[in-house]
């Protein structure tokens, strides 16, 4: 693979800087992540982990199994807390929201 080749689309991250990175000691996916900003783009690292594990796995001579998974975050979006107490569907909190309106109006 040439230095220049795109590892991760969404950050525009390549084989060089994933280089530099693990040559500084980083030796997890999440070590390049919070260097790089690699794995943090709309893909969430679903394209990006894979390559960036293979060349972590090369650099460090560490089989594949025994490179960290990415770690994987909660989506966030807001929560009302009768939604999560049970006394009110998921499905009907978009619409709740809307109805309660602007919280300053009352
Ligand atoms: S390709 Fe790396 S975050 Fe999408």
């Amino acid at each position: 693979m040439d230095k220049s080749t795109i590892v991760c689309r969404c950050e525009e991250i390549n084989v060089d800087e994933i280089e530099t990175v693990l040559k500084m000691g980083a030796e997890t996916f999440d070590d390049v992540k919070r260097i790089t900003r690699c794995g943090m783009g709309p893909c969430q690292a679903k394209m990006c982990v894979k390559h960036v594990s293979n060349l972590i796995s090369e650099y460090t001579g560490k089989p594949l199994a025994e490179i960290p998974p990415a770690r994987a975050r909660m989506p966030l979006k807001i929560t009302r807390m009768r939604v999560l107490a049970g006394t009110e569907s998921h499905a009907s909190t978009v619409k709740a929201v809307f109805e309660e309106g602007d919280p300053d109006e009352k």
